[in-house]
């Protein structure tokens, strides 16, 4: 009652508004997943033009009794940007007009036949292994585990892949759906020049191979390997082309020898002392390979120093890429690292220069030489 009187109503009531809003962030991620199942965007999409509640209702495979609840489903994702509405003339009378829900870019980018769809990576990371261990954090605080994930599932994160093959299915998927938005990306014109002048070139915990794939097909001369835990190349090794295989190994004993080196949401999962480790081995990969150049190619976030950045710039990236830290945090060992803690790292294992390119939206390309 103390801090009643010192606080205005105003801002008595700001702040609720504030702690209701975080206290129920997760309705904004269950809203989406629950549209996902029931396939909306594609029902709208299919629809062609404008679609009204009432074609909406019936497109979608919902008990009749859940009729009358959908329009507050589209309410809650109108509001945070999924869908948007159009007036629309009424069949067989033009003088009236009606809603009809239309798709906006993110929509469009979960739709599952889009060939960048991110809906495989929203299935896996609000799977319940996924969200059960955020119930662990403060649990964790207080023991010794090394990650929420194992005081929830008792394994690590990659050992719980390797023991149930449908979620190692989920996850690879979920990494193969980013993989073919990155390449979407990475081999337009502007940037594959980081792929050329070299002979072969290693995806280390290249998943099942989506990225280097694509990079073998734009670059027939180049030799690509990928290079995963045994569990996730397993039976992929026939997939391979002329110029693509898959190897199973573990990054921590050796990586395969290669010119050019790639590391796609690696480092972001490891403490500093693993990431130094697995550094130190592309640099004997690259060194045992002839020595000649060569260099790895990272990509992964370049954490915004949030002091600097408060209240300038595209605080949603900064949004970002803060989930992502504690992401990292909670299934694994690992965390984003601003551009001090990259250059201490590839100083430390022992390369000579690096240059950061920020391509990809809150992540970077950064390149570093021996
Ligand atoms: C976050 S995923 C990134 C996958 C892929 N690079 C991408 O970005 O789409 C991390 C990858 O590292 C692999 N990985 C984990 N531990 C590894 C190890 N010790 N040796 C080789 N790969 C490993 C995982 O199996 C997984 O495919």
């Amino acid at each position: 009652m103390e801090h009643r009187s010192e606080m205005q109503a105003t801002e008595l009531l700001k702040a609720q508004s504030h702690i209701w809003n975080h206290i129920f962030n997760f309705i904004n991620s269950m809203s989406l997943k629950c549209a996902i199942d029931l396939n909306i965007p594609e029902a709208i999409y299919n629809y062609g033009q404008p679609m009204p509640l009432s074609k909406l209702i019936i497109s979608l495979q919902i008990h009749p009794s859940k009729s009358s609840f959908v329009h507050r489903l589209m309410k809650i994702l109108i509001h945070s940007g999924f869908f948007a509405t159009k007036n629309v003339a009424k069949a067989n009378n033009n003088e009236l007009e009606e809603v009809g829900y239309v798709l906006t870019d993110s929509s469009m980018l979960l739709l599952k036949d889009n060939p960048l769809s991110v809906t495989p990576f929203l299935l896996a990371m609000l799977d319940p292994v996924f969200t059960k261990p955020w119930h662990q954090l403060s649990m964790w605080f207080r023991n010794d585990d090394a990650t929420p994930f194992q005081t929830e599932h008792g394994i690590t994160f990659f050992e719980f892949f390797g023991c149930e093959p449908k979620i190692n299915n989920l996850y690879n998927d979920a990494m193969a759906s980013d993989a073919r938005l990155v390449c979407n990306l990475l081999l337009d014109d502007m940037y594959k020049g980081v792929f050329e002048g070299f002979e072969s070139l290693v995806d280390v915990g290249g998943g099942t191979g989506t990225l280097a794939k694509a990079i073998a097909k734009s670059f027939p001369r180049l030799e690509c390997t990928v290079f995963d835990l045994p569990h996730v190349v397993a039976g992929l090794e026939l997939e391979g082309t002329e110029n693509l295989k898959y190897v199973g190994g573990n990054m921590f004993d050796v990586i395969p020898p290669s010119h050019a080196i790639m590391l796609k949401w690696i480092l972001h999962d490891w403490t500093d002392e693993d990431c130094l480790k697995i550094l130190r081995n592309c640099k004997k990969s690259i060194i045992n390979n002839g020595g000649k150049g060569g260099k790895v190619i990272i990509i992964d976030m370049l954490m915004k120093d949030d002091e600097k950045n408060k209240g300038v710039g595209d605080d949603e990236s900064l949004q970002t890429q803060l989930f992502f830290d504690m992401l990292m945090m909670v299934l694994l060992t690992g965390k984003e690292r601003n551009e001090k803690e990259w250059a201490n790292l590839i100083f430390a294992a022992g390369f000579s220069d690096y240059k950061i390119t920020p391509i990809l939206g809150p992540r970077s390309l950064i390149e570093i030489y021996p």
